[in-house]
């Protein structure tokens, strides 16, 4: 039976081999192996809640199966069930304690919880299994900056710098140097990275920012891609709980008096899902598209889209067929994009007939579009008039408090444009 199950996991039909893992361990309950493949099965599936407690029992059968100790903590971490990760990841510890990746893990879900202290002294643990060794510098430095200790990522940013001087380590340096306001420094490390590698759009990105001078229309995929899978984990938690966030909640509140039953509803830049879930019960068929894998996985534990596609926002709208959705949201999105005309456009041809887009975007009080150092864009509101003449019919425009930051209001505009 477990022989099948693995032919036909093999075989990549996932829903056949939990079958038969399942029929293997009704027949002997206590095969570690089987609860551990059946985790992984489900895993497969798509659906990590469920392998959580598979392979949690295969422990409990066999505590130092190593390889079901590591499915556990990967199937906790698509579950966002950062406690049983972290206990997945202390046990591997107990088992293997010379571990350096596992310590760096474990800072990973302490700097989450906010133990500072603690996530200080697993990068440290970890450094002093693998002195001079340049990628756990800079994996240390990296989750030193998450936990906020600028001065110490620098320091360790610098002795990375000084072992090997890869591009990698001189890009954390000058995004750590930015943090502290060390801003010419940092521009003159992205000055020469730039001439280096010039087709790294990261790098240009964040050297146009901290220039403010764009020199492309929007923020490249990689570069938005890299920032929310860094940041989803703590995303909801840090936006709603701490800047007060709640461009979802203007968005969706378009939706709610417009909507006049339900209707399919494209979430363009769904995050982590706070827009469906503030319309969730509306009976909306709600798909979500977003850059980021790591923001997905959070989109999906909420179970409230039809679909969650990885994917840019324009080019997944130009693929759908003409007239797909009633509407299409977008929050705090499209201050990713400077000119927004090519959004537009895609999203008038995927819009039905008296469909519309409601969206916000940073206010700029100057005219069109601007590159602020914090990598987003900002738009004035004759910017958006201009971008949509001819392709969307303005419907509403107002000024909107999207969230605070470093205790002041950010300004923002809520703007719905309509399908004539
Ligand atoms: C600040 S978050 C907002 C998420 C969500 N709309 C909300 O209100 O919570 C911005 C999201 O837009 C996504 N994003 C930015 N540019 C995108 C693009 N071109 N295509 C798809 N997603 C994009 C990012 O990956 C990120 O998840």
């Amino acid at each position: 039976m477990l022989g099948a199950g693995n032919d036909r996991f093999g075989a990549r039909s996932f829903e056949a081999a939990a079958e038969a893992y399942r029929a293997c361990l009704a027949a002997e309950p206590s095969m570690p192996q089987a609860w551990q493949n059946l985790g992984v099965a489900l895993s497969a599936l798509g659906e990590p809640a469920r392998s959580v407690p598979a392979l949690r029992r295969a422990l409990r059968l066999r505590p130092d199966y190593a390889l079901a100790l590591e499915n556990l903590g990967e199937a906790a971490r698509l579950a966002d069930r950062p406690e049983v990760e972290e206990a997945a990841a202390r046990h591997a510890l107990a088992c293997v304690p010379d571990d350096a990746d596992a310590w760096l893990r474990l800072a990973r879900l302490q700097t989450r919880r906010r133990a500072r202290g603690e996530a200080v002294a697993s990068i440290d643990r970890a450094l002093r299994l693998a002195p001079g060794v340049p990628v756990m510098m800079l994996q240390a430095a990296d989750g030193l900056g998450q936990a906020g200790l600028y001065p110490e990522a620098i320091e360790l940013c610098r002795r990375a710098v000084s072992a090997e001087g890869g591009p990698e380590a001189r890009f954390l340096l000058a995004r750590m140097l930015e943090r502290v306001g060390e801003d010419a420094e940092a521009l003159e490390i992205l000055d020469r990275l730039h001439q280096e590698i010039p087709d790294n759009g990261i790098v240009a990105h964040c050297r146009d920012a901290l220039r403010g001078r764009p020199s492309a229309e929007r923020a490249p995929g990689d570069y938005v891609r890299r920032l929310f899978d860094a940041s989803a984990a703590d995303f909801d938690e840090h936006l709603v709980g701490r800047l007060g966030y709640r461009a979802h909640e203007v968005v969706a509140e378009v939706a709610r008096r417009r909507m006049r039953g339900p209707g399919a509803i494209l979430d363009a830049g769904c995050g982590t899902g706070l827009v469906g879930a503030a319309l969730a019960g509306d009976g909306h068929r709600i798909t979500g598209v977003d850059l980021s894998p790591e923001m997905l996985v959070r989109a999906r534990n909420r179970h409230v889209y039809e679909a969650l596609v990885v994917a840019d926002l324009i080019e997944f709208l130009e693929s759908r067929p003409e007239g797909a959705y009633d509407a299409v949201l977008s929050a705090d999105v499209l201050c990713y994009f400077g000119n927004l005309r090519p959004v537009f456009a895609a999203a008038a041809r995927a819009l039905a007939p008296g469909g519309f887009m409601a969206f916000t975007v940073e206010q700029r009080l100057e005219d069109g579009w601007g590159l602020m150092d914090s990598g987003r864009y900002a738009h004035s509101a004759a910017h958006l008039r201009e971008a949509a003449r001819g392709v969307l019919r303005l419907a509403a425009l107002g000024t909107e408090v999207l969230r605070r930051e470093a205790g002041r209001p950010v300004r923002g505009l809520l703007c719905v444009l309509a399908r004539p």
